[in-house]
């Protein structure tokens, strides 16, 4: 690690889980408390990057020297990364966002006596309906909807896009892209199959049923997965090391 070793480049974190909204009190979220992805943004900045943080709702100070754009939900999520990466180096998705999203959020509270039965439409099955009034448990249902994916459409951008020739204008400049896994089982096989699917340069698994790692936890256990289908396992150690270690590796592929 070289102080300095990212001056010049400009890149994008993402941080903190997204929340979407069931109406105006409740949400859809997860338990991510923005440590990781703050932890790779203040190491970016310490290197001399320019550095975006993308941040859903976190209790963490704002780094000094970086650019914080808050968010809320996946899409707006994904309407900043798109309006920041035309001239990135780099994009570091740590940001635990919510792979759906209520269909239909209540303009007002919900109320306890809605007398509909409750059940959330596992994946699969979305975009069939639930049944709207299911008063059998007295409950309401909620009908969620896939969000965009934001990796995965940045892979499709990329590989759409014409290489120039001599005379025409200057290739776009590449994107070395960085995504994370949460995993609760098979964490090696579903890290490869999303390293290929979302076509990332890494993927940093973390083994998030450990407590000494993942969400809320100052430390983590990550494994990366390169784009040659090597893998390194590392210790456990603070977030600011695995960060270093996440520009470390980006750094070559910069190189
Ligand atoms: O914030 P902390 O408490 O410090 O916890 C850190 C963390 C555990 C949240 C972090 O290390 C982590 O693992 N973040 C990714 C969690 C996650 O959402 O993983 P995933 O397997 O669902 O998504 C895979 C990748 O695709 C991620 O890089 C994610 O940002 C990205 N993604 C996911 C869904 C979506 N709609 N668009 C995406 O781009």
């Amino acid at each position: 690690r070289r102080s300095g070793d990212l001056a010049g480049r400009r890149v994008i974190v993402t941080a903190g889980g997204t929340q979407e909204p069931i109406d105006p009190v409740r949400y859809v979220g997860n338990h991510s408390s923005g440590k990781m992805g703050y932890a790779i943004a203040t190491e970016a900045r310490d290197r001399g990057a320019d550095v975006v943080l993308v941040t859903g709702p976190v209790s963490l100070p704002a780094p000094y020297g970086v650019d914080l754009i808050r968010v809320e939900t996946a899409s707006q999520m994904r309407d900043a990364v798109m309006a920041t990466v035309h001239d990135a180096d780099a994009l570091v998705m740590s940001a635990a966002v919510a792979d759906f999203r209520p269909a239909h959020p209540s303009p007002q509270k919900i109320k306890k006596h809605a007398g509909e039965h409750l059940a959330i439409t596992p994946p699969g099955q979305q975009g069939q309906a639930t049944p709207d009034a299911d008063t059998s448990g007295g409950g309401f249902s909620i009908h969620l909807v896939r969000n965009p994916d934001i990796l995965a459409e940045l892979a499709s951008l990329q590989a759409a896009q014409p290489r120039s020739n001599a005379g025409e204008q200057p290739r776009p400049r590449r994107l070395v892209r960085v995504g994370f896994a949460a995993e609760t089982e098979n964490v090696i096989s579903n890290a490869r199959d999303k390293l290929v699917r979302k076509r990332l340069d890494l993927l940093v698994a973390n083994d998030v049923m450990r407590s000494d790692s993942g969400f809320g936890a100052d430390t983590n256990k990550v494994y990366f997965f390169h784009a040659d289908g090597s893998m390194e396992d590392l210790p456990v150690m603070p977030k600011a090391g695995v960060a270093a270690a996440i520009w470390d590796r980006v750094i070559s592929l910069l190189a």
